[in-house]
């Protein structure tokens, strides 16, 4: 009884301020946006243009709020050209007003006739470049000073923290998980060492894709996006799990409502992963989730760690108790690591992590170019002609393609 007392006083007490921060949010963005409002129906015409001496307003106000947001950064060099940014929020309210905002970046761009221009976001400047000799610059001679990825809410999340190698800002940490990436995953023998896994299920799809045909009537219809999906799922849970299924096989060969979830979740984390999220440019937002951003990366992350983590867990304990002595998949690998003093070089947060890191990795672009190149010969029958002679030519039609038939 007196510990309930004590729980629901504490945690009202702890509401409080959670509450009045979330009052005083609310009414800044309230306060930001009415003032745009004012803001736009006052100004005549457009709220961008592109004379000389806008322009030069236009620096003047970036460099401005440059120096007044980031004392961090030595305001040396004056700033892209960009449009007026409102204080604290900067672009926020234009960008929220004129979706998709790629769009309206590109037709500011052309308005203020600029191939470099900088967008400030909250705390944060965003350069956007449409002319290939400044991309170069950028991503060739500065490629140092931009090489690392941004850190958002997203792909903190889904890293743990930032312990694996893709999502990792440059540094110690992913010097260390990209090693053991290159040299012990993406190697060659490695990839000859788990051939057999990938053959079977090169022939568990083409079963599958025979029984999704045969089990309609003449005219049964494939879906393709859902077949490259799982097919890839299929096989990255193989050479990671040693398993294809986290649940019961299916009949058909087909993938059950585990693995189901598995794809879905990890195809929505790979959508939010650099979406725009507002407390990644306004960080006293962050755990308010405004937008609802932060609640689907946090489950579509439980769901991805649910069904990882009780394999992991389970096959940590094996190693640890000598239970499991001979390496069979990549999870294995990763667990038997060791540094150069015999101890194991990776904890198991590390090795959850990667394990996501490898997952997200290898669904998205396989899947996406298999359904973008199917779609493309579906519009260009010449070049699907061409393509299945080409199949004939070399494999013939007495039996399948094998991967050493490609060169
Ligand atoms: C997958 O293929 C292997 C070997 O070709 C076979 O033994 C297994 O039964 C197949 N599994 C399914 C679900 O079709
Ligand atoms: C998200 O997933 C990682 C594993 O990749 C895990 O370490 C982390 O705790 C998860 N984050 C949350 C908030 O659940």
């Amino acid at each position: 009884m007196g510990e309930t007392l004590l729980g629901t006083s504490s945690s009202s007490l702890l509401r409080l301020p959670y509450s009045a921060a979330l009052l005083q949010a609310l009414l800044l963005v309230v306060v930001t946006f009415i003032i745009y409002y004012l803001a736009v129906r006052l100004r005549p015409g457009r709220t961008m243009t592109s004379t000389t001496k806008q322009l030069e307003q236009y620096y003047g106000c970036a460099a401005a709020s440059v120096a007044a947001c980031s004392l961090a950064t030595s305001a040396a060099a004056p700033l892209p050209p960009g449009p007026v940014s409102w204080p604290v929020v900067g672009n926020v309210p234009e960008m929220m007003l004129n979706k998709p905002a790629f769009r309206w970046i590109h037709l500011m761009m052309t308005e203020m006739g600029t191939d470099i221009a900088c967008i400030r976001l909250g705390a944060v400047h965003v350069v956007a470049i449409t002319c290939p000799r400044i991309a170069r610059e950028v991503l060739k001679k500065q490629d140092a000073n931009f090489v690392s990825r941004p850190l958002t809410f997203a792909s903190k999340t889904f890293s743990g923290g930032y312990r694996n190698a893709v999502l990792s800002p440059f540094g110690d940490q992913w010097k260390k998980m990209r090693r053991v990436l290159t040299s012990e995953i993406i190697c060659p023998s490695r990839h000859k060492w788990l051939h057999d896994k990938r053959a079977d299920e090169a022939d568990n799809l083409t079963r599958y894709v025979y029984n999704l045909a045969a089990a309609g009537s003449s005219s049964s219809v494939v879906d393709v996006r859902h077949v490259a999906r799982h097919y890839c799922g299929n096989v990255i849970r193989r050479l990671i799990f040693n398993r294809r299924y986290f649940g019961e096989p299916q009949p058909d060969g087909g993938p059950g409502p585990l693995e189901v979830q598995h794809m879905d979740a990890v195809f929505t984390s790979l959508g939010l992963l650099y979406a725009f999220c507002i407390s990644d440019y306004l960080p006293w937002l962050l755990g308010l989730d405004l937008d609802g951003h932060e609640k689907a990366v946090k489950e579509a992350n439980a769901t991805v760690n649910r069904l990882h983590d009780t394999i992991i867990d389970e096959r940590w304990r094996q190693w640890k108790s000598g239970e499991r002595q001979k390496s069979e998949d990549f999870l294995d690998v990763l667990i038997t690591l060791k540094d150069g003093g015999g101890n194991p070089l990776l904890t198991i947060e590390e090795i959850k992590a990667q394990s996501q890191d490898i997952t997200f990795a290898a669904v998205d672009n396989p899947s996406n170019a298999v359904e973008w190149a199917l779609a493309e010969m579906v519009n260009q029958p010449e070049t699907m002609k061409k393509a299945v002679e080409e199949i004939d030519r070399v494999v013939g039609q007495d039996r399948l393609v094998q991967e050493s038939d490609i060169p």
